[in-house]
């Protein structure tokens, strides 16, 4: 199968598209590539999902490993179309420096994209169903080595899953509260897609759940006063004066969601938008609040449990018209009903 688009040859699936969870699935072919003696090979289709490498990789030990997450969409046509695929590769080679691995080149990722969602072109869900291909490419260390430096060699994967809303119940609010952990430090790993950071979020997560809330905020962690992230995914207002505002820190995760966010809110609804300090003692000034990421897409925050006192934004059943406008037209642009920017599709 090397070198070639595969059009699947499998049976056509049966998938309950309305219902899909964000859960994992096997589909038909994912793309990996190894690094060895400083270059990528040409990478390959595969029909394998499990990997066999040195127990003594560093992605196991020493977590140099880093991913990202992209969306395939049908359009009305039934064509198909991968939203700002150059970001994530561009988001991945940052978070690659930081580890000390190798970049994927961008027209190596761009492609191997692509050749992972022809060869699994029947997960793509149905227009109108809500669903898309998530996309899961990731780098990880792989080689035999003990000692705390750099892999031998790499792996760099794509894996493919259809998936329905991250957060249960898709536009629709949920509850957070502020995490009583840090997520990230000053001059850490915080602004680069690396699993640790992920790890380090599992604890605090599972507490917010079991204290009834969908994930929980994490605040800077040098002043503990200003929100930076909403679980996986970044934070939103909307000011009363209609201003879209998103935290701004050298640790917040660059959402690509969230920059196109502040586009579309600037150039399709003629809003302000500014990044800047989101204070949590000062949620008041914001009628409506969201999480936006890509498996989030936009979820709006009903409301945020600190310090035993719940603030409420626009409603914790009903969604407010910004966050709905912004949505709709995010939407729209991602399954091609709207015209994107240019070099967005
Ligand atoms: C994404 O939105 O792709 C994320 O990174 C969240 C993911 C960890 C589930």
């Amino acid at each position: 199968m090397k070198g070639e688009d595969i059009v699947s040859a499998k049976e056509k699936v049966n998938i309950d598209w309305e219902n899909l969870r964000f859960d994992y699935i096997k589909t038909d072919f994912r793309y990996i590539s190894r690094w060895k003696d400083g270059k990528w090979d040409e990478g390959e289709l595969s029909e394998d999902n499990m990997l066999s490498i040195s127990e003594a990789s560093t992605a196991l030990h020493y977590g140099q490993q880093c991913f990202e997450g992209l969306k395939a969409y049908r359009t009305k046509d039934g064509d198909i179309q991968l939203f700002r695929p150059d970001e994530n590769s561009k988001r991945m080679a940052v978070s690659c420096r930081r580890l000390l691995m190798p970049e994927v080149p961008e027209d190596k990722f761009i492609e191997a994209c692509k050749r992972v969602v022809k060869a699994n072109e029947q997960y793509v869900p149905p227009y109108g169903t809500g669903a898309t291909l998530y996309l899961r490419p990731f780098v990880i260390g792989v080689g035999h080595n003990v000692g705390v430096k750099p892999a031998p060699e790499y792996i760099f994967c794509i894996f493919c899953v259809p998936v329905g809303p991250y957060f249960k119940g898709g536009l629709a609010p949920v509850n957070f509260n502020v995490a009583e952990y840090d997520r990230a430090a000053p001059y850490g790993t915080g602004g680069v897609k690396v699993g640790g950071n992920y790890a380090a979020s599992l604890l605090p997560h599972e507490k917010a759940v079991k204290a009834g809330f969908a994930d929980c905020i994490y605040l800077d962690p040098l002043t503990h006063t200003k929100i930076e992230e909403v679980g996986a995914a970044n934070f939103f207002g909307i000011t009363k004066d209609n201003k879209f505002i998103t935290p701004q820190s050298e640790s917040i995760l660059p959402s690509i969601t969230k920059y196109s966010l502040m586009h579309i809110a600037k150039e399709y609804l003629g809003m302000e938008v500014e990044e800047r300090d989101v204070l949590v003692d000062k949620l008041d000034e914001f009628a409506e609040a969201g999480a936006c990421g890509t498996a989030a897409v936009i979820t709006p925050i009903g409301g945020i449990e600190y310090k035993g006192k719940m603030h409420v934004f626009f409603s914790e059943t009903e969604v407010g018209p910004v966050t709905h406008k912004l949505y709709d037209t995010l939407c729209g642009i991602q399954i091609g009903d709207i015209e994107a920017p240019k070099g967005w599709i």
